[in-house]
């Protein structure tokens, strides 16, 4: 089977290849490079010593996407391409819709014209907002959401659904990831934030290796046990592997489905500066900081669903997400510069 990976040479979307290849999947990738490195492409072929088939094309190119899916034909589209950096977002909005919306309505344009009516959508436990309560199952209503990336994934589960409803031969799988980190247990894949990271693990991670200084905390106010803010971090590579799964579910023709992918523990910002100093073997230095406009104290998944009806479960723990981070940032201090 032949499955087209949008956004297949970033973050996730490597990753996922990896898993997508060991299990014996065809891989083509469609991935414009905005915020990543072609080398990823590279590191799949030989973690896996399998080929992938790399487009250099941009979801929104009409043209492109219509001639990939008429030569290709792949069967199931995962879509990881699009922009996510939240305070971006705040300041770019259209630059965010224009590329989010308008560019997978580009791509699901080009998927009916070509009979492909398949897709799983990377979603975000962002559509939650402050959530209703914890731990959060799929039928945690969605919430007020602080900012235009995140308004971009709800409004994409609203289209994506809509077209099923136009056409129950649509099958969509919409995955909510909740904080993916780590990498591949090999070091040669893994997150590679172009400037200043805006996220807690590759701040960390930067701050361990000495490019940066000191880790800001924001905020030890929070109704948490330490009072710093509580995530649930999925190792990237076990949510790759719910991808896998969730193709074996959409050979199922099930119409439009919902999935919290996350491990249901919780960890707060000082427990992850504990097990990362533990993983780098010296003291992550920080200082507690005011606390992030629209962050949120407390979010983690109820992922009995997936593991129910994907047969999915989370299997790492945190020291390895940390162990399996620092290896990557130790091989590749300049992520794909080298
Ligand atoms: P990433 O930036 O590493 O990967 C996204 C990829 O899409 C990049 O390789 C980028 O070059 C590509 N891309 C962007 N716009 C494109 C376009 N118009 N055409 C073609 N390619 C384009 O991000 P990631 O962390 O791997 O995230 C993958 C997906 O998962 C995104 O949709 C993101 O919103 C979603 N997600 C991420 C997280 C997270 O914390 N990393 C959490 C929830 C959901
Ligand atoms: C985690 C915790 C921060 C950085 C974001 C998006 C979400 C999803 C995942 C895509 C919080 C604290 C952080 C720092 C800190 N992405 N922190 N110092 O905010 O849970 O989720 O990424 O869909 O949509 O909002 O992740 O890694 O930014 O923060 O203290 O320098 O770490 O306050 O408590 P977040 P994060």
């Amino acid at each position: 089977m032949k499955i087209l990976v949008t956004g297949g040479a970033g973050y996730i979307g490597s990753h996922t290849c990896v898993e997508l290849l060991n299990e014996g999947y065809e891989v083509v990738i469609a991935d414009n490079l905005y915020n990543s490195s072609e080398k990823a492409v590279g590191r799949i072929e030989e973690i896996t010593g399998k080929k992938v088939v790399f487009y250099n094309k941009d979801i929104r190119d009409a043209e492109a996407m219509n001639e990939i899916f008429s030569s290709e034909k792949p069967e199931c589209v995962i879509h990881f391409a699009g922009l996510k950096a939240v305070g971006e977002s705040v300041q770019k909005p259209l630059e965010y819709y224009e590329n989010n919306i308008n560019g997978t309505l580009v791509m699901l344009d080009a998927m009916r014209k070509n009979g492909c009516k398949n897709i799983i959508f990377s979603s975000s436990a962002t559509v939650y907002g402050d959530p209703a309560f914890v731990p959060i199952t799929e039928e945690c209503p969605k919430g007020k959401i602080t900012n235009p990336y995140g308004r971009t994934k709800s409004m994409l589960e609203e289209i994506l659904t809509d077209l099923n409803i136009s056409d129950p031969e649509w099958n969509v799988i919409l995955l909510r990831y909740f904080n993916p980190i780590g990498a591949h247990k090999s070091g040669l894949i893994g997150e590679d934030p172009k400037g200043i990271p805006n996220n807690l693990l590759p701040y960390v991670a930067q701050v361990a290796i000495g490019k940066l200084k000191c880790l800001g905390v924001f905020g030890n106010d929070y109704d948490t046990p330490d009072g710093t803010g509580v995530r649930d971090y999925i190792h990237v590579v076990d949510l790759a592997k719910g991808h896998v799964k969730a193709i074996n579910k959409i050979k199922e023709n099930p119409g439009v489905k919902i999935y919290n992918l996350g491990t249901g523990n919780g960890y707060s910002v000082l427990q992850i500066v504990e097990a990362y100093s533990k993983a780098c073997g010296h003291a992550v230095p920080y200082e507690i900081k005011p606390r992030r406009a629209g962050d949120i104290a407390t979010c983690y998944a109820d992922s009995s669903l997936a593991k129910k009806e994907l047969g999915w479960e989370a299997q790492y723990g945190i020291d390895e997400m940390c162990e399996d981070s620092w290896r990557w940032q130790s091989m590749n201090p300049n992520g794909y510069n080298d």
